[in-house]
């Protein structure tokens, strides 16, 4: 029995066929049980024989095919698959795909396999560019497949736009994340998880207000990570530009007020809930309903407290894991610990918001995730996407 993963990739005609070669030996080297589908005239380009020798497995293609074989193969094949990849993808199997069509090996066990299908095109700029396939396109990704952009360059024809094939890098790391969420896909079935992020604003008449550089990244992944560990997901979110991601509920909210009433609203029904939400301490003690004119004199406003969110869900708690974060420039954990302590977390995770790589606005943090009973994990510098994935490996560990 064959325990390992196994990603079958679609091979199509085009130039770029050799790169998928490159694309094989990557997966093999993490052991990964690769198995491969030429069309016709992909094999115009590359040999099955090469394909063969870095999959290590036999190579379906349609010329060898006999068609009881062939009605065995394309079933069993589209069951094994973890992954369908289909790279390089030609406009023909694209539109093939998109309208039902399967007269051949690939596309037969593309329409039979309920396994993740990625499509990585690559084709001359105008054809990708054409109506008809951005329209295939369109059509596909509604129903599920998934599409890695082909990049921009001179193209082996001479033009130059968009149609090569995208890096080999990308594919196959977005392939080895796609076998990776499979196996945590689970974790978290049947949980409510409960997010706050980006900043709040305190208004102080209609036009102004004030707020912070908190652009929701942080917050944002952590969503799509519970939503990829199965959970059912809550973000409650402060004015950003992010578009949120599918398949999680999203309550907008501006101002500390309205962020503290969604989190009340949700809070008793969660089993975890992390604020990573940059909240206004302050708010204008005297909102002005009309816009505040200018005058020779300085202007003075006085900001009086608004709530602290966390602290009130740590008086409330049950038995939530909650989890803060602590945006610190000195002192951090010192401070953090005081935090974990006062507004009674489980967890808080502390940032260092001086250092210029990490922290407000990047796509990287450097952060220690201290833990009620006292554990401090010092986390290298990484992308907030895998400190998202660092939070749930922790509580998950700890449960
Ligand atoms: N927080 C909150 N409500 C506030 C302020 C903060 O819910 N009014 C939450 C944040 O979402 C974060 C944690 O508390 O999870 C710590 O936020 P931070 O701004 O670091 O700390 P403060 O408690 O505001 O303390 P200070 O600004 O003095 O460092």
């Amino acid at each position: 029995m064959n325990n390992k993963k196994c990603v079958c990739i679609g091979v199509s005609g085009g130039i770029a066929v050799y790169k998928a070669l490159d694309i094989i030996s990557a997966l093999k080297k993490k052991d990964i049980d690769v198995r491969v589908i030429m069309t016709e005239s992909a094999t115009k380009f590359v040999t099955p024989l090469s394909f063969q020798s870095l999959s290590q497995n036999m190579v379906v293609t349609d010329m060898f095919a006999e068609p009881k074989a062939f009605e065995i193969q394309h079933i069993s094949l589209a069951k094994r698959a973890d992954v369908f990849l289909v790279a390089p993808a030609t406009a023909n199997i694209i539109g093939k795909v998109a309208n039902g069509i399967s007269d051949d090996m690939l596309s037969t066990t593309i329409m039979a396999t309920r396994a993740k299908v990625i499509f990585a095109p690559a084709m001359n700029t105008n054809m990708y560019e054409n109506m008809i396939v951005q329209d295939n396109i369109e059509k596909l990704k509604k129903y599920g497949y998934e599409f890695i952009e082909p990049a921009s360059g001179r193209l082996a024809c001479g033009d130059i736009g968009t149609g090569k094939l995208a890096d080999v890098n990308t594919i196959v790391e977005r392939v080895l994340e796609v076998l990776n969420n499979q196996d945590k896909s689970k974790e978290l079935q049947g949980k409510n998880v409960l997010i706050s992020a980006g900043p709040t604003h305190s208004k102080i008449d209609p036009v102004r207000f004030i707020t912070n550089r908190s652009t929701g990244k942080m917050g944002y992944y952590i969503a799509e990570e519970a939503k990829a560990r199965g959970a059912n997901v809550t973000l409650v979110s402060g004015p950003t530009n992010i578009n949120p991601p599918t398949g999680i509920n999203v309550i907008n909210v501006t101002t500390n007020e309205e962020m503290k009433n969604a989190m009340l609203d949700n809070f008793k029904n969660s089993d975890i809930v992390i604020k990573s939400a940059a909240v206004a301490d302050y708010k204008a003690k005297n909102y002005s309903n009309e816009k505040i004119k200018k005058s020779e004199e300085d202007l003075v406003l006085t900001f009086v407290r608004d709530n602290d969110i966390l602290k009130i869900l740590g008086e409330q708690k049950n038995n939530q894991v909650l989890v803060g974060f602590a945006a610190e420039s000195n002192n951090i954990i010192e401070n953090a610990k005081n935090k974990l302590q006062k507004k009674n977390l489980d967890y808080i995770v502390a940032n260092d918001i001086t250092s210029a790589d990490t922290g407000f606005g990047s796509e990287d943090n450097k952060v220690i995730i201290i833990s009620k009973d006292g554990e401090e994990i010092y986390l290298d510098k990484m992308s907030k996407k895998e400190v998202a994935s660092k939070i749930f490996e922790t509580i998950l560990r700890k449960r």
